[in-house]
């Protein structure tokens, strides 16, 4: 584990919501951050903020002056934000330009916002099912939407990235992220609508921890391309796993049985090859299954 203090971090896409958290993180972390974003935000404290898209070769190249490390994390950042085409190319031009050319500049290390949806079920509009519990990223994808075709392609950049030029890359399958407040509006969603939550495995992360994985993928030991989940460790539905399993997805082959709310999601890689566990839980208390659900 590196550290660091004295680092001088390039960040994109700081002025949304991970990137606000992010950006004081790494600033309480030590390191000097610069910013990079499409619009201002009065509220951005960084020791270099920069306006500018990071399609934009110039930008990118102006804002990784005297970068050590990259955090990429601008997006359109979901399917229905803007028309499919700008979805899927803003992501895939944004994060090869930022690989590409912090790759040519002989920058060590970049981490990069990836999804849940890289696997493609989450957004996808026929009927389907994951192939197995817990997901993990050899589980067969299916791909039907522009945004988690952006979120997989740019899994296959960061291997271009690394095998090119030999930058490490961490991305982090992010499911949903947000703060408590709405990670809670989410689970009284799920315990009502349970169904609603399945092909994201009811997993979630809040903001908080996110901005830790992305220190901890900054610091890391690992070299090479990874991608992989990360969720906190129980779901944000109210009932037991194997019963919501039982009840949604029963046909579905589980690879193990889930203790309690355990989530259907495997941690292992996140938590060998950067030692991420989740700190923050939102407060939900256990329930039986209803009747009307089984
Ligand atoms: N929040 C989640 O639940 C979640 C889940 C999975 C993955 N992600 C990924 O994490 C990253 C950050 O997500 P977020 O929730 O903070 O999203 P967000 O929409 O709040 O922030 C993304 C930021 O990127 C900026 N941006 C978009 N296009 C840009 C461009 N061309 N140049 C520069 N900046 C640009 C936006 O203005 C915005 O400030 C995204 O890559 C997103 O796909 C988020």
């Amino acid at each position: 584990m590196k550290q660091l203090d004295g680092a001088r971090v390039l960040l994109t896409g700081a002025s949304g919501r991970i990137g606000t958290v992010a950006v004081p993180h790494l600033r309480k972390a030590g390191a000097h951050v610069t910013t990079l974003s499409i619009q201002e935000n009065p509220d951005l404290e960084a020791d270099r903020v920069l306006i500018g898209d990071t399609r934009s070769q110039e930008d990118v190249a102006a804002a990784l002056e005297g970068a050590d490390l990259v955090v990429h994390l601008a997006a359109l950042a979901h399917r229905d934000i803007a028309p499919p085409y700008d979805v899927y190319s803003t992501n895939v031009v944004s994060t090869f330009n930022v690989l590409a050319q912090a790759g040519a500049a002989g920058i060590s290390r970049a981490v990069v916002a990836g999804s849940i949806n890289a696997y493609g079920l989450p957004m996808n509009r026929h009927e389907v099912v994951p192939a197995y519990f817990p997901l993990d990223t050899d589980i067969p994808v299916d791909i039907a939407d522009w945004y988690s075709l952006s979120k997989h392609h740019g899994e296959s950049t960061a291997r271009m990235a690394w095998r090119q030029w030999g930058i490490d890359v961490v991305t982090l399958r992010f499911p949903h992220v947000h703060n408590e407040k709405a990670l809670l509006a989410q689970s009284r969603e799920h315990a009502g609508d349970p169904r609603a939550g399945l092909r994201e495995a009811w997993s979630y992360l809040h903001t908080a921890d996110a901005a830790r994985a992305i220190e901890l993928s900054l610091t890391a030991n690992t070299t090479g391309a990874h991608a992989f989940f990360l969720a906190a460790n129980r779901t944000n539905a109210p009932y037991r796993t194997e019963d919501l399993l039982d009840a949604f997805a029963p046909d579905t082959p589980r690879l193990r049985r889930f203790v309690e709310r355990e989530v259907p999601v495997d941690l292992t890689p996140a938590r060998e090859l950067i030692g991420f566990e989740a700190h923050h839980e939102i407060p939900v208390t256990t329930l039986d299954l209803p009747a009307a659900f089984r």
